[in-house]
């Protein structure tokens, strides 16, 4: 996800934002840019001072933007400074000196990753600048009404409607702290922003808005800065403030004023933080895989952000090349994938019969290339991938194209191989996890779902597949799914705790939390054997719980359809074999108990995944781990979470290493 960085003191600003970038590379991204106010020009006498004073020869704030990996910037800055060589972070800015900056990793959402999509983006008069991370989801209102006053604007997107706020109510009287204020109160969604102003070139403005990823203040010694996370002020302070949601902070090199929106003071404790680097990039988190199953609130805010509508056609895609003609002739879907995103796939067969009307075949990637598939212009292959770099998945894609089907990604890392194939034809769904730096998958499997799920209202919608009453319940069920998912984590809020802006007073991820698993793994992390069963649209779940256990704690486990049961596997059940019964209260619930029962009788101790309150369920079994309740058919993205916390847990026992588990790749990018 984006990164922002920015600076104000007696430093040189710029090598030290592109310092700052550097330790956000791990983020994500896929463009970069800077802004800097230089010396001399807009500051001296009559600067701002905190007090927002305006500087009477306002000059316009520099700004350079590169598409690609940050060298391209750096690259870029040392051509214009003659080569001039600086610090780690790259070449010394050479003529682009100054005392104040911002700069910006952008993972895209809206537009492509381009230079004139990159960010901070400016005002019509190039005076106002922004970097931006969240999504504005009202821009498409805001832009036109912005454009119907005369702005014209350069880029395709949401942020750079932030800007152009700014400008319209400073020109009409307001300064930069009140036109900021105003501005963030117009925003919908989740956003933070880092705001430069050529008429106020000592200010540094910090905002946010909804639970979109934090943003931290660092305070030095006549000097401070501004980041979306820890890592990048590692080495520059340990006194870190985080900015809460609706807070708006005026920075100067000699500190920082924190308001609400409506101007009120409040008070953010400045705290001292860790100074290791990996410790910072794991949010304080004992692991990446612990951090990222933490996160899953927030990836699953960011990946519905903007896309669900009241009504038909119930989701918008923005990168969804299929007219509403195309999708009403879709003869069939077949999803393809690898490992846990094919466990993905699973569930979203389910939703697109269920929702779409549309036959789906799902197919291992690793089996489809050898197949003959039927496929024709009236067959969606839609390709289903984290890294976007599996080699399986890629060949399956091409071989699709081949056979003249469309192809649709859904893809977690923007500007992948399988992102750019997937372009060239029915375009892209991108999951808004974030970079998951874990070999086992987590948020982004959870926010795969999610994608499957508004995949399937859009062609229900286009097909006019599903009745009014079911649709609004479903977009009403996913609305609420990541406080949901929040609430299963023991979290307050979607802003994850490994969220910087979070690792405050609570700090990591529940203790309630942590302590209920361990206790759970320490009575089964000697197990040899573990059998995982589900039914219906929770199969699935038993396999990705199973793949789970298995990759990161080497105990074998499988996944079976409870209905299987008595077909071979209850053979293995016994006082030794922990079985997982997944069994939230849903058609096939009064099934599940039967096969429950089936299992104690056998000695097996039973771990269920429930609906909270039902005692009933607790009553049969050892441990119940409990979700609250759902639409039967989103039940997969909480039911899951259990399973990934007791795998976690269960591997941290047995001392395995839990972020690289023996002989895996988090891409498995060889055939
Ligand atoms: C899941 O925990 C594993 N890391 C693995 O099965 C993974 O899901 C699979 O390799 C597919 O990766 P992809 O989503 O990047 O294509």
């Amino acid at each position: 996800m984006c990164g922002i960085m920015a600076y104000v003191g007696e430093q040189d600003a710029l090598p030290v934002v592109l310092d700052g970038l550097r330790r956000l590379e791990y983020r994500g991204y896929d463009s970069s840019g800077i802004a800097v106010i230089l010396n001399g020009r807009g500051s001296g006498d009559g600067a701002a001072g905190a007090d927002g004073s305006v500087d009477r020869q306002p000059a316009r704030p520099i700004v350079r933007r590169a598409p690609g990996k940050l060298d391209r910037l750096v690259a870029a800055l040392a051509a214009e400074a003659g080569g001039e060589q600086g610090g780690a972070a790259g070449p010394a800015p050479g003529p682009l000196r100054g005392h104040i900056a911002i700069g910006h990793t952008r993972w895209a959402t809206h537009g492509a990753p381009t230079e004139r999509n990159a960010h901070p983006h400016t005002d019509c008069a190039g005076q106002t600048v922004v970097a931006h991370n969240g999504i504005v989801e009202n821009y498409e209102a805001l832009r036109a009404e912005l454009q119907g006053e005369g702005h014209a604007f350069a880029s395709e997107t949401d942020s750079e409607v932030i800007a152009h706020l700014i400008e319209r109510y400073i020109g009409g009287g307001a300064d930069l702290i009140a036109a900021t204020r105003r501005t963030l109160k117009e925003l919908r969604g989740a956003n933070a922003v880092a705001v430069l102003h050529a008429r106020w070139p000592s200010l540094l403005l910090a905002g946010r808005t909804g639970h979109a990823g934090g943003l931290a203040i660092g305070q030095g010694e006549g000097e401070m800065f501004v980041a979306s996370d820890l890592p990048a002020l590692l080495g520059r302070t340990r006194s870190v403030a985080y900015l809460e949601s609706g807070d708006l902070a005026v920075v100067v090199p000699q500190g920082a004023r924190i308001s609400t929106l409506d101007g009120n003071l409040v008070d953010r404790p400045f705290r001292d933080v860790p100074d290791d680097p990996l410790a910072a990039a794991k949010g304080g988190y004992r692991h990446f895989m612990l951090k990222e199953i933490h996160e899953q609130p927030r990836a699953l805010l960011d990946t519905l952000q903007g896309r669900l509508l009241a009504r038909a056609p119930w989701a918008r895609l923005e990168g969804l090349r299929l007219t509403a003609t195309e999708a009403r002739d879709l003869a069939k879907v077949v999803l393809v994938a690898c490992g846990t995103a094919w466990h993905a796939a699973l569930v979203g067969k389910f939703l697109l019969e269920e929702l779409a009307g549309i036959p789906v075949e799902v197919d291992y990637a690793s089996e489809f290339r050898y197949r003959r598939p039927l496929l024709d212009r009236r067959t969606l292959v839609v390709p289903i991938s984290q890294s976007g770099e599996t080699a399986d998945t890629l060949v399956s894609m091409e071989a699709a194209r081949q056979a003249g089907a469309r192809v649709l990604g859904v893809v977690n890392v923007v500007g992948s191989q399988a992102a750019r194939l997937a372009l060239e034809s029915a375009g892209v769904v991108y999951t808004r996890a974030g970079p998951e730096i874990g070999v086992a998958s987590t948020k982004a499997f959870t926010a795969q779902l999610a994608a499957l799920a508004l995949l399937a209202l859009a062609l229900a919608g286009a097909r006019g597949a599903l009745p009014q009453a079911d649709g609004e319940a479903l977009v009403r069920g996913l609305e609420v799914l990541p406080d949901q998912v929040a609430s299963v984590l023991g979290h307050t809020s979607p802003g994850a705790p490994g969220d910087a802006a979070a690792l405050g007073p609570e700090g990591p991820g529940p203790a309630a939390v942590a302590s209920r698993y361990e206790a759970l793994a320490s009575r089964h992390y000697r197990a040899r054997d573990a059998l995982y069963i589900g039914r219906g649209i929770q199969y699935p779940i038993a396999l990705e719980g199973a793949l789970k256990l298995k990759e990161i704690s080497y105990v074998h486990a499988e996944g079976y359809p409870a209905g299987e049961m008595k077909h071979g596997p209850i053979a293995l059940i016994d006082q030794d074999v922990p079985v997982v019964a997944i069994a939230p209260r849903d058609r096939v619930y009064e099934k599940m108990l039967s096969n429950i029962q089936e299992a104690r009788a056998r000695g097996g101790q039973v771990i269920a995944v429930g609906t909270e309150g039902d005692a009933g369920l607790a009553a049969k079994v050892e441990d119940v781990l409990s979700v609250p309740p759902s639409d039967p058919r989103l039940a997969p993205v909480l039911t899951t979470i259990p399973l990934q916390l007791l795998a976690y847990y269960v591997a941290v026992r047995r001392g395995c290493d839990v972020d690289q588990p023996r002989n895996l790749a988090k891409s498995v990018t060889v055939e």
